[in-house]
């Protein structure tokens, strides 16, 4: 497939801070609940990092990443806040700290921790970051060290965002994608789900994969006018395959332990796709995105490495783009995804 695949991997390649209060600015419509001393594992990949991925490699860490929250690059991959912050702030807590930024110390982990770093899936992806499987090794780690009680766990929600990575390398380096790969990727997400509720975290749910059909770096190819069907056949199949396996996990163990986060329905329905997809989104053009690289070799965030020039372009109105790069919704359409 000769698409702009490669993209799928660089960008989401791998923040924090601790947003004094991470429902500080939602806008109504959320309902949030304040769960009691509730606290929030994330696992996965750029959709769902705060700030793990290295400063010096990371795009996360670059200029303009973050300029509209918190008004400065602070890893994570959008212009401002992402998945796991509007999940935190659904369940009424700031959003935890990045596993890399933690600090010695009970306050520091209070809130849970994220694990996810950018570029990641459940098997290694062309990024080196830790792949799923090493994030709960270290999860594992601090479970075993005693940082929290089972009743701390018992009280805890695991949210997975993870899958794309996975199929971009594939195609990387495999070209086409059999109905195999999907299902080894579904196999080692239900290991390692289960391996999370295994350490006793109570709830773990998992995203369903966006339409990657609709991503600005397959969609290029049209100018960003058209989804692309082959992608989202292929994501629907992964989608039904994993909503089904979560269905058995849950008749397995007798308990409600595993859910689903539609964010599939979430993307199609903030960028009214459905039908009628001219002019009936809060968007001008849905499918582009407002942070680009000047020429193909560049992307959102590039500098000229003798310079330092800029090598991408901002929109005008952030504000008025679901995605803010090739890959990543910006902070107003993760806003919207609720
Ligand atoms: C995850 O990464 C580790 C370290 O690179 C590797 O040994 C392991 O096989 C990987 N796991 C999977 C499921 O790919
Ligand atoms: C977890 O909490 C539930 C409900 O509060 C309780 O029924 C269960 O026994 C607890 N499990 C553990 C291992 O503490
Ligand atoms: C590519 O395909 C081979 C053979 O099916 C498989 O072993 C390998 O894991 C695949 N690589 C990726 C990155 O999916
Ligand atoms: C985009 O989709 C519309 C409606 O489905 C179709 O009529 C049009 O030909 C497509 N354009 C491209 C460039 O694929
Ligand atoms: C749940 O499991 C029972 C027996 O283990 C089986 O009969 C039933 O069909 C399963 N239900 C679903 C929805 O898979
Ligand atoms: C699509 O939207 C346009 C503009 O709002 C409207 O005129 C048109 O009737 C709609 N078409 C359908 C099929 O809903």
């Amino acid at each position: 497939m000769a698409k702009p695949l490669p993209y799928l991997v660089s960008l989401l390649l791998c923040l924090s801070l601790a947003i004094p209060s991470g429902a500080r600015d939602e806008r109504g419509g959320l309902k949030r609940r304040r769960l009691e001393n509730v606290k929030l594992f994330v696992f996965g990949d750029s959709y769902a990092d705060t700030g793990n991925c290295p400063k010096s490699l990371a795009s996360s860490w670059k200029e303009p990443y973050g300029i509209t929250f918190p008004g400065e690059p602070a890893g994570r991959f959008s212009n401002g806040r992402v998945l796991t912050d509007y999940i935190a702030s659904f369940l009424g807590i700031p959003s935890p700290l990045p596993y890399q930024l933690r600090k010695t110390g009970k306050e520091s982990s209070a809130l849970g921790m994220n694990f996810a770093y950018g570029g990641t899936g459940v098997f290694n992806t062309l990024a080196k970051e830790p792949n799923m499987t090493t994030q709960i090794d270290l999860f594992q780690q601090l479970v075993e060290e005693k940082l929290y009680t089972k009743q701390d766990l018992n009280s805890s929600i695991a949210v997975v965002s993870v899958g794309g990575n996975d199929y971009a390398t594939h195609m990387a380096t495999n070209g086409s994608l059999q109905a195999t790969f999907t299902e080894s990727v579904i196999n080692q997400l239900a290991m390692n789900i289960k391996r999370i509720h295994g350490l006793g975290v109570r709830k773990v749910a998992v995203t369903t994969m966006e339409p990657l059909g609709c991503l600005p770096a397959i969609t290029a190819s049209n100018s960003h006018k058209n989804c692309s069907e082959t992608e989202n056949s292929l994501t629907e199949f992964h989608n039904q395959m994993l909503t089904k396996t979560v269905q058995n996990l849950n008749n397995e163990t007798g308990n409600v332990a595993f859910g689903i986060i539609d964010l599939h329905r979430a993307f199609l329905s903030a960028l009214k796709l459905r039908g009628n997809h001219t002019g009936s989104s809060k968007f001008e053009s849905p499918l582009k995105p407002c942070c680009v690289g000047v020429e193909r070799e560049y992307s959102c965030g590039s500098t000229d490495q003798m310079s330092g020039a800029k090598k991408y372009t901002v929109c005008e109105k952030p504000q008025l783009s679901f995605f803010w790069d090739m890959i990543h919704p910006s902070h107003q359409g993760y806003e919207l995804l609720q």
